[in-house]
């Protein structure tokens, strides 16, 4: 069949952004798009945003102009203690089952993946409760790895630094404790994890959208949290069973307030509103 309109750039650029990512574009969120290239078009010195996508779409080797494409077309708002029953079922439930089935011998070794991480502050929210069960007499050792599709968000998550406003969903007590500042007035009104934290928690690229994750399979948590919702319903499918591969027996996932219904997996069990066992 001849297709009589050809697709616009627009809807090119849409399908390409689903491929590579996942995240699936509406038409409806075209302005969106339009304003966030528009950085990007003036970069070039280009008329408009149609030409801008031709010259994406269509030169070779756009390959770095991509990666900042995905950039800005991901939308990366998180915080500190977001959703935060979570991070309470993390320390009362998780915790103590994994340090009873490992019993008394060698120092149990608890593993997050913060599976997609933004800037960090699920992987060291994480990190700081952690931290906290450990001051509180509790033995055992933990290991988190976040990772992103955005290699912007990895840098700032990497570095772990962040704004004071970033930082206030954060308790007192653990700000003084975990955060640090500096008198570097480059630094001014920011603050960082302390070091302590920052071995414990690595960050790296990884695409969902990949048929396989180079991530270890006996993970005892996976938040995958806030990303599902930007994908069609076959790719939420997809992420999930591979996520199930990586979990240790027994191990948990939890997705964000509003994602629940898109985990229908065998091997998982719901055991809270947005929190899944792998049996
Ligand atoms: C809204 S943020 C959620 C951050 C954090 N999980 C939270 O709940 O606060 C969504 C993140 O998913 C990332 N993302 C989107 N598509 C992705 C993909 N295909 N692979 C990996 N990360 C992706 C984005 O770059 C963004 O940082």
């Amino acid at each position: 069949m001849t297709l009589l309109v050809p697709p616009s750039y627009g809807d090119r650029f849409r399908d390409l952004i689903g491929s590579l990512t996942g995240i699936s574009l509406p038409a409806s969120k075209v302005q969106m798009i339009d304003q966030r290239l528009r950085r990007r078009v003036m970069a070039f010195g280009l008329r408009d945003t149609e030409t801008y996508l031709r010259m994406l779409l269509e030169d070779r080797d756009m390959t770095d102009e991509l990666r900042i494409v995905i950039d800005l077309i991901t939308t990366n708002t998180t915080s500190f203690f977001r959703e935060p029953s979570h991070f309470d079922f993390l320390v009362d439930e998780i915790l103590p089952a994994i340090l009873r089935r490992r019993g008394t011998g060698l120092t149990p070794r608890l593993k997050l993946w913060s599976a997609a991480s933004s800037e960090g502050a699920e992987a060291f929210t994480a990190a700081m409760v952690l931290a906290e069960a450990q001051r509180a007499g509790r033995r055992f050792d933990y290991a988190i790895l976040g990772t992103d599709i955005s290699y912007r968000m990895l840098e700032r998550a990497t570095a772990a630094v962040y704004d004071s406003d970033q930082l206030a969903t954060v308790p007192a007590h653990l700000l003084r404790r975990y955060v640090m500042t500096s008198a570097d007035p480059a630094l001014a009104g920011k603050a960082r994890m302390v070091p302590e934290l920052r071995r414990r928690v690595r960050f790296r690229y990884l695409n969902l959208m990949d048929d396989a994750y180079p991530v270890d399979r006996d993970v005892d948590v996976i938040l995958l949290r806030n990303v599902l919702i930007y994908f069609a319903a076959e790719d939420k499918d997809r992420v999930i069973a591979r996520m199930v591969t990586h979990l240790a027996p027994g191990g948990h996932l939890l997705v964000g307030h509003s994602e629940s219904m898109a985990v229908r997996h065998p091997g998982l069990r719901q055991v809270r509103p947005t929190i899944f066992r792998k049996e």
